[in-house]
């Protein structure tokens, strides 16, 4: 395989030296970039997805107008339910709807395991094609939702604050609902291998929904599962979980293989820190509402994030998605004071 020209992503998840902090930000395909709307007035979301020229060009987006370290491929958590037989549609202003999501044991006879070669074979074109255009610049990112935010479109059919139906389902319908988890979770295994076959650099798994469960449903619904997919992909790839709100699992959430861990920004990079040990990465933590703040104050909050951080196995990303009205000018101070960002050298001078 060829040499990427920019691997700080790589260096800093495999817990090498730095220069500096690599920076990526979650949802930067797409929301708030002009060139991103312009794609959106001409094609349904799901052509975007499935159009391997498109979700190309929407991936490397950020990486010609933002200037991030790594490029995260175009495309959504919901095409693996899709792929297992439920229908999805993205409802502008709405977000994702599931008309016919899984209640009863009858449902389970319009779900299957795919061959994910068959049914997300324009994922792996897309890739590939995306490789080929990144020409080694930066690494891309693959990704799927963890089992638990899957199985929450699932059964709740439509995002929601609480996925009270969701969780109703786990703790009445325990069987089905860990039937459901192992599913998804086969399915997800199946096709993270072939994003790696195909050519991405690294893995994110994100748990979007993770932060809902308390420590014990967390680890019994969701890190479960999330650590088989772990323990399938480490010889094959490095990986990042991101398990929003469910920082009372760090500690056990190191302990999984993964490579990097992401925390959003209602724990401190300290604490995370100490929970963690120092054999991990761990990314995050700018939240995205505060990249509303004016530039000069984006730049200090930046640094001192930077800072608490201390400048090593750290990826600087934001603690959730970037905000769909996120000033394009906002997002660019965000990455440009990570990359103007030395790491401290601790030596004397003589
Ligand atoms: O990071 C990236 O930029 C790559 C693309 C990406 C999308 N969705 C594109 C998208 C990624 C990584 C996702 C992940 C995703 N999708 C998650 C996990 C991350 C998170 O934010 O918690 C979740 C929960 C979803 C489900 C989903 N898809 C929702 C809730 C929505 C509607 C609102 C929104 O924008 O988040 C989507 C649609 C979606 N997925 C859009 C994009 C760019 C918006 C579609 C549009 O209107 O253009």
């Amino acid at each position: 395989m060829s040499q990427l020209k920019n691997d700080l992503l790589l260096r800093a998840l495999r817990g090498e030296t730095v220069e500096r902090p690599p920076v990526w930000m979650m949802r930067q395909a797409g929301r708030y970039l002009p060139e991103y709307m312009a794609l959106r007035e001409k094609y349904s979301f799901f052509e975007r997805c499935q159009i391997p020229e498109l979700a190309c060009e929407i991936t490397i987006q950020p990486v010609d107008i933002i200037g991030v370290d790594a490029a995260i491929l175009f495309s959504d958590i919901l095409v693996v339910p899709q792929a297992m037989g439920l229908e999805v549609e993205l409802i502008e202003s709405k977000g994702p709807v599931l008309p016919y999501p899984i209640k009863t044991i009858k449902d389970f006879d319009r779900i299957r395991v795919p061959d994910v070669n068959e049914t997300l074979q324009y994922v792996f074109d897309a890739i590939k094609l995306t490789k080929k255009e990144l020409n080694n610049r930066v690494p891309l990112i693959g990704f799927a939702g963890a089992p638990w935010t899957i199985l929450c479109y699932m059964v709740q059919g439509r995002g929601s604050k609480t996925f009270d139906e969701a969780k109703a389902f786990c703790y009445t319908q325990p069987e089905m609902a860990h039937r459901l988890l192992q599913m998804i979770t086969d399915t997800t295994i199946a096709y993270l291998k072939e994003q790696v076959r195909a050519g991405v650099d690294v893995i994110q798994v994100f748990d979007s929904w993770g932060g809902l469960l308390g420590p014990d449903d967390f680890e019994n619904i969701s890190l479960k599962y999330i650590r088989q997919i772990t323990n399938a992909l480490k010889d094959d790839v490095l990986t990042i979980i991101f398990a929003k709100g469910a920082w009372h699992s760090l500690e056990t959430m190191a302990e999984t293989g993964a490579n990097g861990l992401g925390i959003d920004w209602c724990i401190t990079p300290q604490i995370a820190r100490q929970l963690v040990g120092d054999k991990i990465t761990l990314q995050g933590n700018f939240d995205p509402a505060r990249l509303l703040s004016p530039i000069p104050v984006i730049r200090k909050e930046v640094k001192k994030m930077l800072n608490d951080f201390g400048g090593q196995r750290h990826i600087a990303n934001l603690g959730h998605g970037i905000l769909p009205n996120t000033p394009v000018d906002h997002a660019k101070a965000f990455v440009e004071t990570v990359k103007e960002y030395k790491t401290r050298i601790m030596s004397y001078e003589l």
